[in-house]
Order: C-alpha cells, then sequence, then structure tokens
C-alpha cells in the first residue's frame, strides 16, 4: 500500500484530525491537499489538546513528514504561528519535516477583507463561512490572478504581479465594499517577511509525494472539510470554495489516482454542521441539544456552536460514491450513549415521494423530509472498548447497519477523543 486517503464523508468535523494522527505513526509522509485555516483538526494526546488550521496532524509524530499541497490556500500568518507553536513545544525542529508546495496559493489580506464584506452584504443570505479569506482566494486561483508562494522567491515579480492584481482588487474593494483600498508597498514588505520566514519549506512538493509513494513510502492524505461542503458535490451555495472530496487528492497534490490504494470516509454516528445551509436530519429538541453537549460540539475554528441531527445514511450512501469510499471509519459512537432509540436516515421523501440520490437544488433540500429507521440504543460505557467484542451488541449493530446503508465497509470506530480511544477493524497501512 502506498497512498491512503482519510477525508470527511460529511459537512465536516467528523474527527479527521484525531484519526489521521492515529495513523500518522505509521505513515512516513501526511499531506494536506485542499482548504485553508477555515480547517480545525483537534488531536488529543494523552488528556492534551492541539488544533490544527493548517500543518498536518502528522506533526506530533516525528517520524512523520508533513506537506502542504498545491491544493491548499495558505494564510501565512497563521502557519508561522502554528511552525512556531510546534517548535516551542520541541517539535518540528527539523526543517526538512515540513514542505509547503512551491504552488500553493497565499491568502492575502484583501482576500479576508472581502470574505467578510461579501457576507455583510449577502445579509440573511449569507454563508455563514469562517471568514477566513478562503472563497476569495480560491476565486482568484480560478480566475488566474492569485498570489502563489514561488511569487515570494523575488521581491520584484512579487511586486509586478501584486500592482496589477491590486488595480482590480482595489476597485473592487472601495467601489463595491466601500473598504479602504490597500497599499502595494505595505504588502510587498509584509509578504516578503513571511517569505523569510517560510522559504525554507517551500518546495516540489509534488514530485516529493510522488517520489515516495513510488518508492514504497506510506503516505497519508488528510482531507479537510467534508464531501458535502465541496464546491460541485454539495449543498451549493452552502459549500465551502473548494472541492474536497476525493478527485481533489490528485489535483491538490500533483499525483496521478492509480497511486492511490484506499480512500477512507471518515462519519460521525450523527451528524453535524456549522454555518448555513441544508440539514435535512437536523433536530432542534433535546435529543439535538444532549449530542451537542455530550458531543462538545463547538466549532475548532470559529468556537461556534454545531448544528446537529441524527445520522443521514442517504447522505454517507451519497458521499461513499462521491469518493469511491473503499471504507468508512465511524467516530464519537460513545456520545450516542444513553439515547434510545437511535434513528438513523435511510432515504428522503418530498411530498410523498422518495428520492433515489442526494438533490442538487436548495430548495429541494430544504423540503425533503427524513425517513428514519429506529434502532435499540445501549448504555453501557465504551469509551474503554478497543475492539469490536468489548462493544455492546446493540452499538456492533449501529454500525453495521451504518456500513449496510452507507454501502462501505467499517474499518475503524472511535468512542473517545483520545488519541488511544481508537478500535481498529482494518489497519489502513
Ligand atoms: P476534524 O475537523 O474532522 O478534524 O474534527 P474536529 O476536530 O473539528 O471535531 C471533532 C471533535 O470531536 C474534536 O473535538 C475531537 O477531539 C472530537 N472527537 C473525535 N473523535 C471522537 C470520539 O470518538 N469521541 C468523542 N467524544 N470525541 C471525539
Ligand atoms: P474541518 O476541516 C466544518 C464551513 C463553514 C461554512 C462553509 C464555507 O475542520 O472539517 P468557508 O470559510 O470555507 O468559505 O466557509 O464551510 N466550513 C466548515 N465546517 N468544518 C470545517 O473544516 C469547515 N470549513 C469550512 O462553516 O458553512
Ligand atoms: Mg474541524
Amino acid at each position: 500500500m502506498s497512498i491512503v486517503v482519510m477525508l470527511g464523508a460529511q459537512w465536516g468535523d467528523e474527527g479527521k484530525g484525531k484519526l489521521v494522527d492515529y495513523w500518522s505513526a505509521e505513515a512516513d509522509v501526511v499531506v494536506r491537499f485542499q482548504g485553508g485555516n477555515n480547517a480545525g483538526h483537534t488531536l488529543v494526546v494523552n488528556g492534551e489538546q492541539t488544533i490544527f488550521h493548517l500543518v498536518p496532524s502528522g506533526a506530533l509524530n516525528p517520524g512523520a513528514v508533513c506537506v502542504i499541497g498545491n491544493g491548499v490556500v495558505v494564510d501565512p500568518v497563521v502557519l508561522i504561528e502554528e511552525i512556531d507553536k510546534l517548535k516551542a513545544k520541541g517539535m518540528m525542529d527539523d526543517d526538512s519535516r515540513l514542505i509547503i508546495s512551491d504552488r500553493a496559493s497565499l491568502i492575502m489580506p484583501y482576500h479576508k477583507t472581502q470574505d467578510h464584506a461579501g457576507e455583510k452584504k449577502k445579509g440573511k443570505a449569507a454563508i455563514g463561512t469562517t471568514g477566513r479569506g478562503i472563497g476569495p482566494t480560491y476565486s482568484d486561483k480560478i480566475a488566474r490572478s492569485g498570489i502563489r508562494m514561488h511569487h515570494l522567491r523575488d521581491e520584484k515579480r512579487l511586486r509586478a504581479r501584486l500592482q496589477s492584481v491590486l488595480e482590480e482588487k482595489n476597485l473592487l474593494l472601495t467601489k463595491v465594499y466601500g473598504e479602504e483600498a490597500q497599499d502595494l508597498d505595505a504588502l510587498v514588505e509584509e509578504f516578503m517577511g513571511y517569505a523569510a520566514r517560510l522559504m525554507p519549506y517551500v518546495g516540489n512538493a509534488g514530485k516529493y509525494i510522488s517520489d515516495a509513494a513510488r518508492s514504497g513510502k506510506k503516505v497519508l492524505f488528510e482531507g479537510a472539510q467534508g464531501a458535502l461542503l465541496d464546491i460541485d458535490h454539495g449543498t451549493y451555495p452552502f459549500v465551502t470554495s473548494s472541492n474536497t472530496t476525493a478527485g481533489a487528492a490528485c489535483t491538490g497534490t500533483g499525483v496521478g489516482p492509480c497511486l492511490i490504494d484506499r480512500v477512507v470516509g471518515i462519519t460521525k454516528a450523527y451528524t453535524t454542521r456549522v454555518g448555513g445551509g441544508p440539514f435535512p436530519t437536523e433536530l432542534e429538541d433535546e435529543v439535538g441539544q444532549r449530542l451537542q453537549k455530550v458531543g462538545a460540539e463547538y466549532g475548532a475554528t470559529t468556537g461556534r456552536p454545531r448544528r446537529c441531527g441524527w445520522w443521514d445514511g442517504l447522505a454517507a450512501s451519497y458521499t461513499a460514491r462521491l469518493n469511491g469510499l473503499t471504507d468508512l471509519a465511524v467516530t464519537k459512537l460513545d456520545v450516542l450513549t444513553g439515547i434510545d432509540p437511535i434513528k438513523i436516515c435511510v432515504a428522503y421523501e418530498i411530498e410523498g415521494k422518495r428520492l433515489e440520490d442526494f438533490p442538487p437544488d436548495l430548495i429541494e433540500l430544504e423540503a425533503a423530509r427524513p425517513v428514519y429507521e429506529e434502532l435499540p440504543g445501549w448504555t453501557e460505557d465504551i469509551t474503554g472498548a478497543r475492539s469490536m467484542a468489548d462493544l455492546p451488541g446493540n452499538a456492533v449493530k449501529y454500525v453495521k447497519r451504518m456500513e449496510e446503508v452507507a454501502g462501505a465497509p467499517v474499518s475503524m470506530v472511535s468512542v473517545g477523543q483520545d488519541r488511544e480511544q481508537t478500535i481498529v477493524i482494518k489497519a489502513p497501512f
């Protein structure tokens, strides 16, 4: 096995950080391939919590090289902060343990201004973005007016590039959003400062990953966000601005699909979502409140409370198809302890008519009524379980039903925040 992709199969926050950290002990290379610091990936090791926004979740394992792929949008301020925090903890001392793709796009200060001003302008129709400048940065990348890591290699070239970009950008900022124009000299000076810090890490990430995989090294790709936030396949327009599904693992790194052996979709045993947009199985009752409280469902990036609901099997089978999932990893099963019965959504209905697949249209999704199946719960504490045999029968039945409905076998079950609170059915490498 050479490349294993682990990604979110719901609306994000599925526990990707925890499982990527767990497996990075066995990996040689851990790679982020899309998204930016809209992501918040939580790792808990021996009770100590670390949240990564940009650095791959392999960073706590000293054996793994961490790579930020070309598909990632990088806020240099946040990245430098994360590197400094790791160094202060005595980690990342070896600079060769971090590689940033020379083709990665940079989040500029004006992107953050645009994100905030754009959301404000939308009023009630706001997406509820993380405000990190993600959408505007990806928009500029696609419009071919982005600033990339390699532009920081030379002050003159950065200045020339920024000058042409700012001509249009400042018109937008001042005339459309009523914001202040941004100053070329100040931006060049600020970004050459970041260049001095980041250049030692910048390199040909695509070639590094591909060579590593071809030489038989174990490479773990870490998704950000989740499949239902995918720009093409998610609940558009209430999505993020990148492809979050498995195809992006290739385009966001520079390796071909045949090098990928497995694609593991991570799903909570229930569903959460942060920000606006349709959520058919959302619970606004005491069960929803209980999931939020017991699951500590607050955003790792913005601190916003996460909306909670039953596990959505129709969405799961859809995201299994989108990603070609070879397996499913279930997290937060412990949060369901004490709830009886537990419901699983197996289909949607609109005016009595069953939908065959996840609909593209917001109006349809908002009208969709979930069709539920009820399963018996359990009351035993499962946080100490380390094998399926340690789980109560009803918890095993629940996991088995998830795998039938999603159409992908479950290879891991997580029963607590800590690295150790993990049941492995089939190891990824
Ligand atoms: P990510 O964005 O997918 O990495 O997920 P987040 O870190 O944003 O959110 C997942 C949260 O659930 C974090 O606080 C994790 O520590 C926590 N978590 C992960 N797995 C489990 C689990 O099995 N049980 C419980 N109780 N918490 C978990
Ligand atoms: P991780 O990697 C959950 C959501 C935002 C908003 C929408 C667009 O931790 O799972 P953006 O700032 O990306 O333009 O916001 O996407 N969102 C996430 N929700 N987890 C995330 O990342 C998210 N990243 C973005 O809340 O609804
Ligand atoms: Mg998160």
